[in-house]
């Protein structure tokens, strides 16, 4: 069985080999930190990982739920393509208040519509407002709600519309039918509601590294 301090070692190796030195994406974490919001952005191979899949679907809208720091969003608007843009959600002002920061720094503000205040409300705003269905989504948020974020996302959703979900493993957790905890429950019930979905064609990926053992879901619209 492989141990945290090899998993956590490999990474740093990885991150060294593969990403080139990035002050932006550095002090947007020190932001993150000073600002005393907890250390749950994706890591540097993660946010990496969704700049690749962004380009490489040519994505020009990108919606985000939970934009915390906004570290996650950097990357993803690295990853737009020419005119696009991401729209990121974010429930507390605090947050949203240090991601602009961040977004300034980053110097990719006009690439970037958050919204402030709660992610239902503001999906289903969207959604009466008949926007145009976007080409990536990234659900990072309150994992109690995916289930019901998973179907408002659907109906922001054309075919060929990729949905990746962060957290969906943690630490094997969701294996436990009798778990308490109210993430467990909610990503359990979220796979729940992909099981046997008619409309899309899904994957999952366990990740591990510094920030434990996780993992992604990969859905990709019919
Ligand atoms: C938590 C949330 C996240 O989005 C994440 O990537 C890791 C942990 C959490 O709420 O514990
Ligand atoms: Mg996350």
């Amino acid at each position: 069985m492989t141990d945290q301090k090899t998993t956590a070692l490999t990474e740093a190796y990885l991150e060294d080999k593969l990403l080139p030195d990035d002050p932006v994406l550095t002090a947007a974490l020190e932001r993150q930190t000073a600002a005393g919001l907890p250390p749950i952005a994706v890591s540097p191979l993660q946010g990496a990982f969704l700049q690749i899949i962004a380009q490489s679907i040519g994505a020009k809208r990108i919606l985000e739920l939970g934009t915390l720091a906004g570290y996650s969003t950097i990357w993803l608007a690295r990853g737009l393509a020419e005119g696009g843009k991401v729209v990121t959600l974010e429930l507390q002002d605090v947050n949203a208040d240090i991601a602009e920061q961040n977004f300034e720094a980053a110097a990719i503000t006009h690439l970037i519509d958050i919204k402030r205040g709660d992610a239902h409300k503001t999906l289903n705003i969207m959604i009466n407002d008949g926007v145009a269905p976007f080409d990536l989504v990234f659900m990072d948020n309150d994992k109690l709600n995916y289930p019901t974020y998973l179907e408002q996302v659907l109906h922001l959703s054309r075919p060929g519309t990729l949905i990746i979900a962060d957290n969906v493993v943690r630490d094997g957790k969701i294996t436990n039918a009798d778990s308490t905890d109210p993430s467990i429950k909610g990503v359990r019930r979220f796979f729940d509601a992909l099981k046997d979905h008619p409309r899309l064609t899904m994957t999952s990926l366990q990740t591990v590294g510094a920030k434990g053992y996780d993992g992604f879901a990969m859905m990709l619209v019919k």
